[in-house]
């Protein structure tokens, strides 16, 4: 970013503090792609939190108390569909929210109608203009880049083979743990979405044939492919519409 001013999360009144190893813990403002944006450099997962949902989406609603328009999500994930190898980014064209399913939705309780209606959409979430562009982007930056459905679950323990495989059914492309509940809230506020996954694993659906995940892992992939990654979504945030 250009012209950073660094927040540490220490410093905001409510904020937690991340405590994932890797996740730095900064909010930044600057330019990047010739817009004025936030960074969070670190989010809330609900598994650190106590599935404290309001807590976790906090700094979405922030963000667009602020001004902000547009939500850009990442996160690492592991492979579920074969056609995904370490290292893919993959566009999300939706989600599966297994905790928001199961009553840990961000929009259970009372509702405060400045962050949006009761009963919110869930329809065309990761706007599809967006992602149409974004593919576009990183086809022409040499990235490997797929699309698929992302599935959210808890954690913080990562899946056995059985629910992987339970994922895969459902038709999941990969899973993690994170985003989804940000994403609800940001389409409560109206916001517009686009999120990627960094495939940092691939998960096993063979019962014989177990495959080990480990965070240092996941951090080392990421740390791989992040320089081309931020320069992808600089491009798209060049790119879009001043709406
Ligand atoms: N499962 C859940 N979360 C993850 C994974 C995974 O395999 N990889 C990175 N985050």
């Amino acid at each position: 970013m250009e012209k950073p001013i660094i927040i540490p999360f220490d410093k905001v009144p409510g904020f937690p503090l991340p405590s994932v190893i890797g996740h730095k813990g900064n909010v930044i403002f600057g330019w990047l792609g010739g817009k004025y944006c936030i960074c969070l450099q670190g989010r809330f997962h609900p598994y650190e939190h106590n599935m404290d949902m309001a807590l976790c989406t906090m700094p979405v609603r922030l963000m667009a108390m602020m001004g902000v328009k547009t939500l850009i999500a990442s996160n690492a994930a592991g492979g579920v569909n074969s056609d995904l190898n370490i290292g893919d980014l993959m566009i999300l064209k939706d989600h599966i929210f297994m905790p928001g399913l199961i009553g840990f939705s961000p929009l259970v309780g009372l509702n405060d109608p400045r962050f949006g209606n009761r009963f919110v959409s869930m329809q065309n979430a990761y706007d599809q203009k967006l992602r149409q562009k974004a593919f576009v982007l990183a086809k022409n930056f040499g990235i490997s880049i797929k699309e698929g459905v992302y599935l959210m679950n808890a954690g913080p323990h990562y899946e056995t083979t059985a629910e992987v495989s339970l994922a895969a059914k459902l038709g999941a492309d990969a899973v993690g743990m994170s985003t989804c509940h940000e994403v609800m809230v940001a389409r409560q506020l109206g916001l517009r979405c686009f999120a990627f996954s960094l495939i940092t694993n691939c998960s096993s659906l063979d019962l014989d044939n177990p495959l080990d995940i480990s965070h240092s892992d996941v951090l080392e992939i990421g740390r791989k492919i992040s320089e081309k990654a931020s320069e992808w979504i600089a491009q798209l945030i060049d790119n879009l519409d001043n709406d």
